[in-house]
Parts: structure tokens; sequence; C-alpha cells
């Protein structure tokens, strides 16, 4: 259970984030599976996660797809379905309007596969774990857009004849080097980094708030509930992003 949000505190330490937040001339943002939760998208760790009662090894490496490509892609097809379902909240679009006000010094860094950032009106997003939207082919490597298409149990490229896979990141993988590039330049260049829904257990994507902290930015983080980085934030804002983040953003409206 998360800590219960004392709103004294929650309103001093957002007090706290405008001040640092409003006069940042470059912001990188963080995001994870819990900025999607209040869309009814699960998270991953956790009571109710995707991988309670799920073996990370079964179903999200190379090798559990090489073993058995039907139980990875019914687990795949069934996050594609529930896509389908799904909108952009209020935490999502307090994000849009950040960006609005920065331009292209804004850079939303993901690692939700969902797509809900762009949904909601997002620009600059750097999807560092894929996308659920896209496959890729395993012999020729072209890779598709199929949306939120009903796939076959075992969908095979029309052009090569062999298995698709998700176009996601799986552990023992490397992350797009080009895409991961961008991030780390991003986090390295911002004043503020904006940490949000994310456990930061998953490396590398959590040691980018060690690369913030290396270059002096200062770090917010938006969370349920203290992560694995919560002691090494500048502030933390404890509650549910749907709210933090849209609140965060009126106040930065109010004091101009
Ligand atoms: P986790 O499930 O590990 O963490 C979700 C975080 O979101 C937790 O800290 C929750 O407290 C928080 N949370 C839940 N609801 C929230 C809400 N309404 N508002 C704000 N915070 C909320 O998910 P990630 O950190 O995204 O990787 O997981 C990282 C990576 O591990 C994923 O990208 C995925 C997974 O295995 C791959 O598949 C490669």
């Amino acid at each position: 259970m998360p800590p219960p949000i004392d709103a004294e505190s929650f309103t001093e330490a957002l007090d706290r984030a405008v001040r640092i937040l409003r006069p940042a001339k470059k912001v990188a943002v963080l995001t994870g599976a819990g900025i999607s939760a209040e869309s009814g998208l699960a998270t991953f760790r956790g009571g109710g996660g995707l991988w309670e009662g799920q073996r990370i090894e079964d179903v999200a490496t190379p090798r559990a797809f090489a073993r058995d490509p039907l139980l990875v892609w019914r687990f795949y097809n069934l996050r594609r379905a529930n896509l389908a379902t799904v909108n952009p909240n209020p935490g999502h679009r307090a994000l849009v309007e950040l960006e609005n006000r920065l331009g292209a010094d804004f850079t939303l860094v993901t690692q939700n596969v969902d797509g809900l950032h762009q949904a909601a009106g997002s620009h600059n997003v750097l999807e560092i774990h894929g996308a659920l939207r896209r496959v890729r082919c395993v012999g020729c490597q072209r890779v598709s857009d199929r949306g939120v298409e009903v796939l076959p149990e075992l969908p095979h490229c029309e052009e090569r004849g062999s298995l698709l896979r998700p176009d996601v990141v799986w552990f023992e993988e490397a992350l797009p080097d080009d895409i991961w590039g961008r991030a780390v330049e991003a986090v390295q260049a911002c004043d503020c980094f904006l940490v949000v829904g994310t456990s930061a257990v998953v490396y590398p994507a959590a040691g980018l708030i060690d690369v913030a902290r290396m270059e002096g930015a200062d770090v917010i983080e938006a969370n349920l509930e203290p992560s694995a980085v919560s002691t090494r934030v500048n502030i933390l804002l404890l509650g549910p992003a749907g709210t933090s983040l849209p609140e965060l953003l009126k106040r930065m409206k109010e004091e101009g």
C-alpha cells in the first residue's frame, strides 16, 4: 500500500517543483508504466502487475521466443488487444502541455510500449523499449506498424514467410542504439529531469537519473510510492500522476 498522501507536504513539494520547472530551459522526462495505470493498463511489478504470476523469462526474452513463440505471442496479443480499449489520461496530457511550452527543448523518454504519449499529442517521444503496435520480421528485420489490428496467433512476414516478433526490447537485449543515444543526450543537456511512474529498477533506463544528477540537473519524481531512486531526487511528488502532473502544470500557468 502506498503511504497516505499528506496534503500539506504535497502542496509544499508542488511549490518547490514549480520553482524548479518554470525557469528550466531544457526539460527531459522519463516515464514508466505508472503513467498509464490510470488509463487502465497494468504496471509490471507489485500486486496485479504483469509480472505477477508470469515469469519474465517465459515471455520477454529472446530465448523464450525461440523456445515457445506461441506462448510469447499470446502474451503480446493480449497486451495489443488491451491497447484498443484504452485512452490517454490527464497525466499524459499534462506532458503534452509541458512540451507545448518548451517546444524543441522538451524530450520525453518512455519505457512504455503502449503509444499513449503519442495518442495524447506528444511529439518528441523516444520509445527506448520499443512499441507494441510494431512488429519486426526475424528474417528480413523489416519493421511495420500494425496498430491494434488483431494478428494471427503466430504471425508471419508476408514477404519472407519468417516469424514476426513484437518490436519491443526484451530482457537480455540491447536498447536501440540511436534512440538510446538521443535519450542520453537529452538527459545530459536538461536542467530539469522529471521522472514519472517508474519503479526505476530496470537498467539502463534507471541509470538516466544518475546521468541527470551528474550533469547537475534537478530531478523531480512523480510516483504513487517511493521508488528505487527516491532518495536521490530533489523533489518527490507522491500521488497518482493523473493528479500531480496536471496540478503541476496548473500552478506553472498560474505563476505566469
Ligand atoms: P513498474 O511496474 O516496475 O513500476 C511502476 C511504477 O509506477 C511503480 O513505482 C508504481 O508505484 C508507480 N505507479 C503506479 N500507478 C501510478 C500512478 N497512477 N501514478 C504514478 N505512479 C504510479 O513499471 P516500470 O518502471 O515502467 O521493460 O518498469 C520498467 C520496465 O520493466 C518496463 O519498461 C518493462 C518492465 O519489465 C521491458 O519489458 C523491457
